[in-house]
């Protein structure tokens, strides 16, 4: 059985580190971080976690989906005009309800001033680099006007940290410094946990006000040193390794599946439309050796069932060449769409 669903774009998450962990490294922090489960490798990872996103500070939380629900209402004031992409991932959705913020929800891939030109005072767009269902790109033109014109950027770099050079995310990769970046640790850097990343006093803030930072346990040690352990081999030249094998990787997959253009992610979804037509495309690919999940609503939007695919590192040559030719048989089976086509 092989995957094509996971966000272990890298390929890292079966190494074992085991042998590279300190025999001394802790299992439990025992604590909030502000009661006794701090320490100074908790710090010494947010640091460096910051200076990969080009940040001051970053704060350390138990996963992406707390990140988000935790640091969105602490950074939001009610008064904020907020601008939220409509596939924005759930978390996000559920930390803006937190905020109790006045939410304008933007088209998938518009910008605030897409959606209304002269954009209010203090005004936040929250969006992610890459999106995790749609595999598209935010506009980097678009992130740079925002900023400079004096607005907020709150993003998600889930899906792009790690994929761009030097293991940065998107942001970073094309020199732009969004006022607050969120990292989640599960997919690239194939751990679990996530930073929020900003300035100094933003981070001081989180510390004090993020909900689920401050009734929380602090990151096991044993999580501290394997996420150190990651993001050394991602910035590192095995990261770049990796990156160059999974950017020839997706561009192979495109290639084989016909796909007009080269694809601008990992994340390939092919649409599908029809709830059961995915689950048993999923099946018929499941009896031929290959794992790829059928994604439905509510993940994505209604009667936009699709097969999201992704592509690793860890990807042969050949597997992706039989995965294609399965999939274009399962779809003419199914008497889908021959031309398969990235959904939104
Ligand atoms: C864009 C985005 N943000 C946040 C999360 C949540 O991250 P975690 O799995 O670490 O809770 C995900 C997970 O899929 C995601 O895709």
């Amino acid at each position: 059985m092989v995957g094509f669903c996971s966000n272990d774009y890298l390929g890292l998450a079966a190494s074992s580190v085991a042998s590279d962990l300190p025999q001394e490294t802790p299992f439990g922090a025992t604590a909030s971080r502000l009661v006794c489960g701090d320490s100074e490798e908790h710090r010494a990872l947010e640091r460096a976690l910051a200076s990969l996103v080009g940040c001051e500070d970053a704060v350390l939380f138990s996963s992406g989906f707390a990140a988000n629900v935790g640091a969105l209402p602490a950074l939001i004031e009610p008064d904020d005009h907020v601008f939220s992409d409509a596939l924005n991932h759930a978390s996000m959705i559920d930390g803006l309800r937190l905020a109790r913020a006045r939410v304008t929800i933007t088209p998938h891939g518009a910008s605030p001033r897409d959606v209304r030109p002269s954009a209010p005072a203090v005004s936040w767009w929250i969006t992610e680099s890459v999106h995790s269902m749609a595999g598209d790109r935010v506009s980097i033109e678009a992130l740079a006007q925002h900023l400079d014109h004096g607005g907020l950027v709150y993003l998600d770099e889930a899906h792009g940290l790690g994929l761009f050079a030097g293991g940065a995310g998107l942001a970073r990769a094309h020199g732009i410094t969004p006022t607050v970046v969120a990292g989640p640790l599960g997919k690239s850097f194939a751990c679990a946990g996530a930073f929020v990343a900003s300035s100094r006093a933003v981070a001081e803030l989180l510390r004090s006000a993020a909900r689920s930072f401050v009734f929380s346990t602090g990151l096991s040690p044993l999580l501290v040193e394997a996420i150190r352990h990651s993001l050394s081999r991602v910035t590192g030249p095995e990261g770049d390794q990796r990156r160059a094998l999974l950017w020839d990787n997706i561009a192979h997959l495109g290639e084989r599946l016909g796909l007009a253009d080269v694809p601008e992610s990992p994340i390939i979804p092919i649409h599908v439309g029809d709830n059961r037509a995915a689950l048993r495309a999923s099946e018929l690919l499941f009896e031929r050796g290959w794992h790829v999940q059928a994604i439905r609503p509510p993940t994505v939007p209604p009667d936009t069932a699709r097969l999201r695919v992704s592509v690793s590192a860890a990807h042969s040559a050949s597997h992706i060449d039989a995965f294609a030719r399965d999939l274009r048989s399962v779809f003419s089976t199914l008497g889908l769409r021959a031309e398969l086509r990235r959904a939104s």
